[in-house]
């Protein structure tokens, strides 16, 4: 049966553009009428071009940009008309994880400060154990805590940005091409911790990316955007096997064979985060092997907004 945690409706965004220095003004219609949902503890893989409106549709589930129109429902309730608690509510439980690790981390804070700032915002305090336990479930150790980020790789970056984004306990983490600036080494480490995350916290993901091979192995199903528009959903072992819109049929036939799953993948025997957990060594884990089907998908739980 159907529970969604999110519902877009005919969802539109127009960014104006120019205006300064004597450039004309003109607008840039980003997103052009989308109707999306994402499951409870489903992860929905979003792929398109570079420009299609990929990440200005990601940023309208926790409310960082605003539609020009159409509505967007989390856990049923309008986001852009969430003011004060109803929106610190939902910063809980909708988390992000971005690009650029080290970007989306303050260079002059400790892990231990970025991770308690997060709870310094929603009024709470986290013990070190607690703080441990978060740095432990992205496969990292304590000593992590100290470190400033210019003293740890892209890989271990990101997992902290990971801890950052499941320290409040969030029911949707949107992951915005996550692994696009790490080594390609690193990847695929990444791609199974978060995909562990899914399967084994009932978290729904929604999975930004323009690599039709990652969004092939770690959705469950995909939507298709191309200028602003959602062309195709589908379950993602369909929409590659048999896509039915053009621009679907150019990404797959853009897509090397190798990097598309067989019908019968691999599976992840364990539900460690990686094996190689304190330092990201080239040679392990760069196979892309497809996490199991999620199974806590009946975790259903609405907080107060
Ligand atoms: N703040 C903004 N002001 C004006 N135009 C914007 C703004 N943000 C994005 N755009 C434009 O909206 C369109 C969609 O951008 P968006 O970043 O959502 O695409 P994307 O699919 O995430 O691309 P990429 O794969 O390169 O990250 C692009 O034409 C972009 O130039
Ligand atoms: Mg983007």
């Amino acid at each position: 049966m159907s529970d969604p945690i999110v519902v877009m409706t005919d969802v539109t965004k127009r960014y104006r553009t120019g205006g300064v220095l004597g450039r004309a003004r003109g607008s840039v219609l980003a997103v052009d009428g989308v109707a999306l949902h994402i499951e409870r503890g489903e992860a929905l893989g979003l792929v398109g071009e570079s420009g299609s409106g990929k990440s200005t549709l990601a940023r309208m589930v926790n409310g960082l940009v605003a539609p020009t129109s159409g509505t967007v429902l989390v856990d049923g309730h309008d986001v852009s008309r969430l003011r004060g608690r109803g929106l610190r509510t939902l910063r809980r439980n909708v988390a992000m994880v971005f690009q650029d690790p080290l970007g989306s981390l303050n260079p002059r804070q400790t892990v231990r400060q970025t991770l308690e700032n997060v709870f310094r915002a929603h009024g709470e305090t986290a013990s070190t154990g607690r703080l441990i336990g978060l740095l432990e479930s992205v496969g990292l150790g304590e000593d992590y805590l100290h470190r400033y980020p210019h003293e740890a790789s892209g890989g271990q970056l990101q997992r902290v940005a990971v801890a950052r984004a499941l320290a409040l306990e969030p029911d949707l983490i949107i992951a915005d091409e996550p692994t696009s600036a790490l080594d390609v080494s690193v990847r695929a480490q990444i791609l199974n911790l978060l995909a562990d995350l899914q399967r084994d916290r009932g978290i729904s993901f929604l999975h930004v990316s323009h690599d039709l091979a990652v969004i092939q192995l770690y959705s469950d199903r995909v939507a298709v955007m191309n200028r602003g528009a959602i062309v195709e959903t589908g379950r993602s072992d369909e929409i590659f096997r048999s896509p039915r819109h053009p621009y679907t049929q150019a990404l797959v036939a853009a897509t090397p064979e190798a990097e598309l799953a067989d019908d019968d993948p691999p599976m992840r025997g364990d539900g460690a985060a990686c094996d190689d957990r304190h330092h990201d060594s080239p040679n392990d884990h760069d196979a892309v092997v497809r996490p199991e089907a999620g199974t806590a998908r009946d975790r259903k739980r609405t907080r107060g907004y």
